[in-house]
């Protein structure tokens, strides 16, 4: 992703300090964001300065490689085997976050039960790690090239939440065919969803096609039907955080409501994720676990006042209780396909990319 002209990735590793875009802050401010070890990059992920399922998993990969550095001063594979709890606690329902963390656990755990971290051990920690968030971006880049042959010449097209570069390391799942049309040559639009109660749409992936300079414009959550039934969509993308053997796929709070009023209007509906995002232990949406965040993220909203400063104002009466899932199930049969890197795959012929088939 190119910001004011320099190439960033969302989230990277330098030496022991993981770097990341500091995304509540976006569009008001562009800042990176440091943490020096696994716990503030395990609080990172939980306060969502990172967000966005491939993007959790790459944070959450480096953050076992903080761990296994920090455990050489104090009580070796204990401390790296509580980390590693701690940072799966994180964030539930993207499955790239256990995805990575078992990846990096994996190549480490057989080096022992306690004491002294080898060299070896660390060397092989952040190989691991660095090879998942490159490997997302190789995904991501090649989801953008499939995904473009399903764009026509001034496509218009309706994404909700942000599945941009911010969402992963770099190109995005939903976003990736959008930019890749363009740089093809096709005209697209986009229909951005606002996506509250954190705004992922009209904050991020707003930010993002104003950078990209791809047309388009914001609507509120409740507008899309109104736009779908008016013949003014031709498609939807979304991304994923956890996709289930039987083509479920758990996304951002919002996205079941799109996909059943996409199919009462003829509209195709497309799933974009890298595979990583499957996960086949997980037989149907019914057993995705779904994350409920604070009510303070329903309660009030974020927002640049007119100094400049970012703040909260509280948008509903004092003391009143709140619900806030933040992620719903889009069953298989309102999904036309999922476009991954590997192909672009109908819901009930995924298993084709199963592992024991690989
Ligand atoms: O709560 P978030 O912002 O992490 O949720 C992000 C989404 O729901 C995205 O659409 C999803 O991660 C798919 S793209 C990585």
């Amino acid at each position: 992703m190119l910001v004011n002209g320099k190439h960033y990735r969302t989230v990277w590793l330098e030496g022991h300090i993981v770097n990341m875009i500091n995304q509540p802050v976006i569009p008001h401010r562009f800042e990176i964001h440091q943490c020096m070890n696994y716990k503030e990059t395990a609080e990172a992920i939980s306060n969502m300065i990172v967000r966005g399922a491939g993007a959790i998993g790459a944070t959450a990969g480096f953050a076992v490689a903080q761990a296994v550095f920090e455990a050489s001063e104090n009580d070796g594979f204990t401390f790296i085997e509580n980390a590693v709890n701690v940072i799966r606690n994180t964030r539930p329902t993207a499955q790239n976050l256990f995805y990575a963390v078992n990846r990096v656990h994996n190549v480490i755990k057989d080096y022992g039960t306690g004491g002294v971290i080898q060299k070896e051990v660390r060397k092989k920690a952040v190989a691991e790690a660095s090879a998942i968030a490159d490997e997302d971006a190789v995904s991501c880049q090649r989801i953008g090239k499939l995904g473009a042959s399903l764009i026509e010449d001034r496509c218009r097209i309706l994404t909700h939440c942000n599945a941009g570069w911010l969402a992963f390391v770099d190109w995005g799942s939903a976003l990736s065919p959008i930019y890749t049309a363009k740089r093809e040559g096709k005209r697209v639009f986009v229909w951005v969803d606002e996506t509250r109660p954190r705004c992922q749409g009209s904050r991020l992936t707003a930010w993002e096609l104003k950078e990209e300079q791809i047309n388009f414009v914001v609507i509120t959550d409740n507008a899309s039907g109104f736009f779908m039934k008016r013949h003014e969509v031709d498609m939807v993308i979304v991304g994923s955080d956890r996709i289930a053997r039987n083509g479920d796929a758990a996304n951002k709070i919002g996205t079941y409501e799109k996909a059943v009023i996409a199919k009462e209007n003829d509209i195709p509906f497309y799933v974009a994720a890298p595979t990583s995002t499957i996960d086949w232990d997980c037989p149907s949406g019914d057993d995705i676990p779904i994350e409920e965040r604070s009510e303070q993220e329903v309660l009030g909203i974020v927002g640049r006042d007119e100094n400049d400063h970012i703040r909260t104002v509280y948008i509903t009466p004092k003391g009143i209780k709140v619900r806030n899932p933040a992620f719903d199930i889009t069953p298989a049969e309102y999904i036309t396909a999922i476009i991954t890197e590997k192909g672009i795959i109908k819901p009930d012929e995924l298993k084709k990319l199963s592992k024991d088939q690989d």
